[in-house]
């Protein structure tokens, strides 16, 4: 089977997810998007309201500002796979619970095993917290790190700030957007 296939028997799996309460309260299961072969696979919190509608990630104002940071290294959205931590949409957009961040990682965690992206790249601290509970964004934003992990094997991670958080702040803003151009050199180390 190809990655793509894989992928979709993976979501179709997802579609009828029942792990935790959210699958219930959402309109649509938002497994993630991009090019199964992807280098790169960028990992973002969870669907707000404009990806629970479409079943799309990062389509609202965070997405259009990560499509801007994608240009800015010559990418686009069908180079890399972009996915969430949380596949469905937590009720006005809270914090995931961490039962819910728990009971939606097989999903990511098979994600990750069929991709087998030479990088991932945090977007947030609920992402980078659920592999690396103990570290700060602030402290590790901008930096690789290889790390092994059950199941996945040993994986080179890159820590982002979230566009949504840094699209109306300035400072983290311009922090994300210099980070953001380091991805280039950082793939080309691994
Ligand atoms: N924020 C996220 O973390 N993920 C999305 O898909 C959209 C906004």
């Amino acid at each position: 089977m190809t990655k793509k296939e894989k992928l979709d028997q993976l979501n179709a799996l997802m579609s009828c997810c029942s792990n935790c309460a959210l699958r219930k309260g959402c309109n649509k299961v938002v497994p993630g998007a991009g090019n199964p072969e992807a280098e790169i696979m960028f990992i973002g919190e969870a669907p707000g309201k404009k990806e629970d509608e479409m079943g799309l990630p990062f389509v609202g104002a965070a997405g259009k500002f990560l499509d801007e940071m994608l240009a800015s290294i010559n990418l686009k959205r069908e180079d890399v796979y972009i996915a969430n931590v949380i596949k469905c949409r937590p009720p006005g957009n809270r914090d995931p619970l961490p039962e819910e961040i728990r009971e939606c990682w097989p999903w990511l965690e098979k994600q990750i095993q069929i991709i087998d992206p030479k990088l991932i790249v945090t977007l947030g601290r609920h992402s980078l917290g659920r592999f690396f509970p103990l570290m700060k964004i602030s402290e590790v934003h901008g930096k690789a790190f290889r790390r092994e992990f059950p199941n996945l094997g040993s994986r080179v991670f890159y820590a982002l700030y979230h566009p949504a958080a840094a699209l109306y702040n300035g400072s983290m803003r311009e922090s994300l957007i210099k980070d953001f151009k380091k991805i280039p050199k950082v793939l080309e180390k691994i």
